[in-house]
């Protein structure tokens, strides 16, 4: 298994939440409905971070090449969503909450493209197939997922 199709599959679900989160806010869903789903969004999405953080980043930064570009600019951004999702677990106004929603779903949607148009093509260049697959076996241990 590899870590980097593992990634893409958690940004599909992800992709999930979000579209599911965008028809509550539509549908003029209460603070509390909308939180619910927010929260559970919020969490994954942390989550889906850390582990890229602690599993796959520390790879890269032994290239030069991914170190100062793709990989410092999706370091940066985690911080900034680590910062919105703050911010958003104070807010109690639905208004409010769909309002920093908006800017925070592009956020999210853009830095998934980066990953999956820059930083995961550059890293399968850098990294042999064998280690990525050595890297999804620590995935799939962090998630208690079954791949032999
Ligand atoms: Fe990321
Ligand atoms: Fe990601």
């Amino acid at each position: 298994m590899n870590i980097i199709d593992a990634f893409l599959g958690e940004h599909g679900s992800i992709y999930v939440i979000m579209d599911q989160l965008r028809r509550l806010f539509a549908a003029d869903a209460s603070a509390e409905e909308c939180q619910a789903t927010l929260k559970l969004f919020c969490e994954v999405l942390e989550d889906h971070a850390r582990v890229e953080e602690e599993i796959f980043f520390p790879e890269l930064e032994q290239f030069p090449q991914l170190q100062q570009g793709p990989l410092h600019v999706m370091q940066v951004e985690h911080e900034t969503l680590d910062e919105v999702i703050a911010f958003l677990r104070n807010q109690t106004e639905a208004d409010k909450i769909k309002e920093i929603c908006n800017e925070f779903f592009e956020l999210v949607a853009s830095h998934f493209t980066k990953e999956e148009q820059a930083l995961f093509p550059m890293s399968r260049n850098f990294i042999s197939a064998e280690r990525l697959d050595e890297l999804g076996r620590q995935w799939a241990t962090r998630r208690n997922v079954c791949v032999e």
